[in-house]
């Protein structure tokens, strides 16, 4: 009885075969598809401050407040906690190693693990100081006269310029705004894309979306397009935000 009860048990190795899966997933959908609208919807910031300021307004009033939250939980907030702190189990324990056979050289392999390190580090930067202190405690980074009558105090062009270190916007240089962050900005945005990128290499293979080498090179290319597209993409929104007006 004892026995064929512990036969029905998952054992140990499929148990972490799942997680491996569900971390997989959680890479691509729902945190990579967040990153692509993110990026999409930060793009609002090329049209000027005002284009931008309706853009943040919009995504924040789609829905009643209570669907908001949990909608930002379930998709965003949990699935990015899920995957970090996996992921920081599988970069420290160095296990399990199935997932190298999916990247063409050992250097992408380490250099995923590490640039999700970086990840973790600037998503903490990043979303401490913009949604946390900025929206959430509304301390406002720029001059901010209040919200209009019956409007949200919501973060706003002004605050991300001045968090990057843009004088027109900084009133005053701090440890959450100044040249710091846009140096942290500038490797931190390239290096997570990149660590999403190059991790579709990873994400095709455990999923057998990638089988044979001429599938594998074709993945690579894909990615490597993926990448300068979003990276260059963001540098240009980073770069109008701390130097335009
Ligand atoms: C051009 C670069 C970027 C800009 C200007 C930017 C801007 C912002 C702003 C303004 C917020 C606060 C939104 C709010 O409080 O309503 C935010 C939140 C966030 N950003 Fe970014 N972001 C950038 C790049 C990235 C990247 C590369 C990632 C990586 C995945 C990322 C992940 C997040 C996350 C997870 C949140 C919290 C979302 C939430 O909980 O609703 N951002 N970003
Ligand atoms: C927040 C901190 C993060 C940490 C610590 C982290 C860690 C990791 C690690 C260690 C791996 C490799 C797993 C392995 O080699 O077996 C990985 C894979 C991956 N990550 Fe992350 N990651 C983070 C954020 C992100 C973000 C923001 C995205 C998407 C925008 C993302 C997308 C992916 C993808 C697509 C894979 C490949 C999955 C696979 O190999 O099947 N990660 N992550």
């Amino acid at each position: 009885m004892a026995e064929a009860l512990a036969a029905e048990q998952p054992s140990e190795h499929e148990r972490s075969f799942l997680w491996r899966r569900l971390h997989s997933l959680s890479g691509v959908l729902p945190i990579g598809a967040f990153l692509l609208y993110h990026i999409y919807e930060n793009m609002t910031a090329l049209r000027g401050p005002a284009v931008y300021n309706e853009m943040v307004s919009h995504v924040n009033t789609m829905l009643p407040r209570p669907y908001f939250y949990g909608l930002e939980l379930a998709v965003i907030v949990l699935p990015i906690l899920f995957h970090a702190l996996y992921g920081i189990h599988i970069a420290a324990t160095g296990r399990p190693n199935v997932g190298r056979y999916g990247y063409p050289s050992n250097w992408a392999y380490w250099a995923q693990r590490v640039s999700g390190y970086v990840a973790f580090l600037y998503l903490i930067v990043h979303v401490g100081v913009l949604r946390l202190i900025v929206t959430l405690a509304g301390v406002h980074l720029a001059p901010y006269e209040g919200p209009a009558h019956g409007q949200l105090d919501l973060v706003t062009y002004a605050d991300v310029a001045a968090h990057l270190g843009n004088p027109t916007h900084a009133f005053v240089s701090s440890p959450l705004a100044g040249n710091h962050m846009f140096a942290i900005y500038l490797v931190g945005t390239v290096l997570t894309i990149w660590h999403f990128t190059n991790g579709l290499l990873g994400f095709c293979w455990t999923w057998g979306l990638s089988v044979g080498r001429v599938a594998q090179m074709r993945v690579r290319w894909l990615s490597w397009l993926l990448f300068f597209a979003l990276s260059a993409a963001t540098l240009h929104i980073l770069f109008v935000m701390r130097f335009g007006d």
